[in-house]
């Protein structure tokens, strides 16, 4: 079974959702340890809750972010991790902890990547006017937000929507599909060709979407 680390900085909303869907036993994984860089963090109560080992680590008691990294990948290591999974962890890893663990850290986002990387992506969707919106978990690399797509999941943009609203609507994807990719990885199901990350003998994506769903093409005429 996979062992995996979860990073953490905040709310931790995806952490809960890993450990939910362990406990359901619909993602075979077990989490060693949650790390976070914010003593004040919720999921590092969401974790304790379930008796799960957590971590801080000051991003102020080191000099540079390599320094930081070094410390973080030593812990991992410790506890055994073999995945890490950034969940809402509001660092940039460096090189030091993709040479520790190397194609072993992935990371969800609010975005259809390779759109709107970065911060505050969910109201840049809704100011550029995009009709989907969606969430992406990935593989790192040295990039933001730039590695190999496992898995996305797309919600429509509503013409009223806020930030909030969107970001909830995203939300509950993620929490659907970041377990999802655990489990895959730990199933040993996926096969990184270049940037493509295969499912092995998954089932074919079926279906299409609009938004508006005009259809005007309802009457069965649609070629
Ligand atoms: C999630 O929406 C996650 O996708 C995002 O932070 C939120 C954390 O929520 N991550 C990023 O934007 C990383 N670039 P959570 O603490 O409730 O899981």
């Amino acid at each position: 079974m996979i062992e995996i680390g979860v990073l953490v900085s905040g709310n931790g909303t995806n952490l809960q959702s890993i450990i939910d869907s362990i406990e359901a036993r619909r993602c075979s994984a077990r989490i060693k340890v949650v790390i976070s860089n914010r003593p004040d963090a919720y999921a590092l109560k969401r974790a304790e809750k379930h008796g799960i080992a957590t971590e801080v680590i000051k991003k102020e008691d080191f000099p540079t972010r390599e320094a930081y990294d070094t410390e973080l990948a030593g812990r991992l290591r410790k506890h055994g991790v073999g995945l890490v999974a950034l969940a809402g962890f509001m660092r940039i890893i460096t090189r030091t902890m993709l040479e520790a663990f190397p194609m072993r850290i992935v990371n969800i986002h609010p975005a259809l990547l390779p759109s709107f990387p970065g911060l505050d992506v969910q109201k840049k969707a809704i100011e550029h006017g995009v009709k989907f919106s969606g969430c992406t978990v990935h593989f790192v690399d040295d990039g933001v937000d730039s590695g190999p797509i496992i898995i996305q999941a797309v919600v429509p943009v509503k013409d009223d929507d806020t930030v909030e609203t969107l970001s909830k609507r995203i939300l509950d994807e993620e929490h659907r599909i970041y377990p999802e990719a655990i489990h895959l990885i730990g199933e040993g199901r996926l096969q990184v060709l270049g940037r493509r990350v295969v499912l092995k003998d998954g089932p074919e994506p079926t279906g299409s979407l609009e938004n508006p769903p005009v259809s005007i093409f309802a009457d069965k005429t649609r070629p």
